[in-house]
C-alpha cells in the first residue's frame, strides 16, 4: 500500500460533511479521489470541503473504475444499500460504512458472505464503541454479570421533513427509528452484554396528526434477551415533545453505568460510594476513521472496533426482528430469521 490511502465515498451528505469536519479533511495520508452522489451539487459541495480534491461521480460503478480508490467510504441511507457494497465487494475493496448497514436481511448477509470470503476489511459507524466512557464500562463488566440495560432515543422528532428528514420518517425507506437512530444504542447494548437471542418489540402509533408520507412509528419498546441471561429494553419515541434525549443505564451485580447525551457521557457507581464521571469526545469520528485508514494500511485490522459481517449484520438482525415483532406481535427468536 502507498503512503496515501485512495479514498472514494458512496453517498456524499450530510454524514460525510461530518466526518470530514471532524478530522478526516486533515488526515495527511489519504488523498481524496472521488465523491459519487446522486445529487452532483452534494459530491461538489464536500469535493469543495477538501479543497478541491477528488473527480465528482452520480454513478458508483464508473467511479470504482475511473478513480480507482484503494478503500471506499459507503455514507447511504438505509433504503440505498445493495448496489454499492455489491460492487465494492466485487472489486475486493476494504470499506467503511455508515450505521445502519441495511434495512433487510437479504441486503446484509449477501453483503456479509461477500465480506467472509473475500477477507475484506469492513468498519462500520458504530463511533460510540470509541468512547473512552464505554471501554470504561467495557472493562468493568468483565469482571462482573450483567444483569439488565434500559435506554433509548426520544424526542420529539421532526419538524420539517426536508433534507434527511423526509426519508427519515418514511418506514421504507429508514426502516423506522429503532432501526435508523436507536441501532447505536442496541450496538452498544451488544458490545457491553453481548449477543441478543430474542426480540419482542411494541409499536405506539397514532398519537399525533401527520402527512400521509409519514410512515414510521411514533415510538416503540424493544425488549431484548441477551444469551448470557440479562435482560435489555430499549424504548424509541419521536413523538414527546419534552424529549428525554439518548440515554443509556446499565446495570451489574456491583456496578450501575448511566449513559447521557449523544456524546454517551458516563457516570458510574461502584461500592463504597465510588463515582467515575467520564465526559464524551466531541470529535469521535476522527478516532473510527484513523483505526480504519490504518487497517487499510496495514491489510489488518488496527483498532477497528465494529465490523460488517459481525456488528453490522447483527444490529440489522435485532432491528429486522423487531419491526417484525412489532407488525406479528411475537417474540422473535433471532435464530429463526
Ligand atoms: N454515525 C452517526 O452518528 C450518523 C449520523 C448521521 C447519519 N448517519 C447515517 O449515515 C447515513 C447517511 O445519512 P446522511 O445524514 O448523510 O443522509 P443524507 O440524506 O444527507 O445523504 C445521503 C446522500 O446519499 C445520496 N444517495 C442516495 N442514494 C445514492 C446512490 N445510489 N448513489 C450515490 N448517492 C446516493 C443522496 O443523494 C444523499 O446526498 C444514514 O444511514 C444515517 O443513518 C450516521
Amino acid at each position: 500500500m502507498p503512503d496515501k490511502v485512495k479514498l472514494g465515498f458512496i453517498g456524499s451528505g450530510g454524514i460525510v460533511r461530518s466526518h470530514l469536519e471532524q478530522g478526516l479533511k486533515d488526515f495527511k495520508d489519504v488523498d481524496f479521489v472521488a465523491w459519487c452522489d446522486l445529487n452532483e451539487a452534494t459530491a461538489a459541495a464536500r469535493k469543495e470541503q477538501v479543497g478541491g480534491r477528488g473527480e465528482i461521480y452520480t454513478d458508483a460503478e464508473e467511479m470504482l473504475d475511473k478513480a480507482r480508490p484503494d478503500a471506499v467510504f459507503i455514507m447511504l441511507p438505509p433504503f440505498a444499500h445493495g448496489k454499492a457494497e455489491d460492487l465494492v465487494v466485487a472489486r475486493k475493496l476494504p470499506f467503511f460504512i455508515e450505521k445502519p448497514v441495511a434495512i433487510d436481511l437479504e441486503t446484509a448477509r449477501r453483503t456479509a458472505k461477500g465480506v467472509t470470503k473475500h477477507k475484506l476489511i469492513t468498519s462500520v459507524g458504530y463511533m460510540t464503541r470509541y468512547r473512552a466512557s464505554v471501554q470504561r464500562v467495557l472493562e468493568i463488566l468483565k469482571k462482573q454479570k450483567p444483569v439488565y440495560l434500559h435506554g433509548g432515543w426520544v424526542g420529539g422528532g421532526p419538524q420539517v421533513y426536508e433534507g434527511i428528514w423526509r426519508w427519515w420518517v418514511q418506514k421504507d425507506k429508514s426502516g423506522g427509528q429503532f432501526l435508523e437512530q436507536t441501532t447505536h444504542t442496541t450496538d452498544l447494548a451488544r458490545y457491553l452484554f453481548g449477543d441478543v437471542t430474542h426480540v419482542y418489540a411494541v409499536a405506539v402509533r397514532d398519537r399525533k396528526k401527520r402527512p400521509s408520507f409519514y410512515t414510521i412509528e411514533d415510538a416503540s419498546m424493544v425488549q431484548l434477551t441477551f444469551a448470557n441471561g440479562a435482560a435489555g429494553n430499549l424504548v424509541s419515541s419521536c413523538s414527546t415533545s419534552q424529549g428525554g434525549g439518548v440515554r443509556l443505564e446499565v446495570q451489574a451485580t456491583d456496578m450501575r453505568a448511566m449513559f447521557t447525551g449523544w456524546e454517551q457521557s458516563v457516570e458510574i457507581q461502584m461500592p463504597d460510594g465510588e463515582r467515575i464521571t467520564i465526559p464524551g469526545e466531541d470529535n469521535i469520528f476522527a478516532k473510527e476513521d484513523r483505526a480504519f485508514v490504518d487497517s487499510v494500511k496495514a491489510g489488518k485490522n488496527k483498532g477497528i472496533l465494529a465490523t460488517y459481517e459481525e456488528d453490522g449484520l447483527k444490529a440489522t438482525e435485532i432491528a429486522v426482528a423487531a419491526n417484525r415483532s412489532m407488525e406479528t406481535r411475537q417474540v422473535i427468536e433471532l435464530k429463526k430469521l
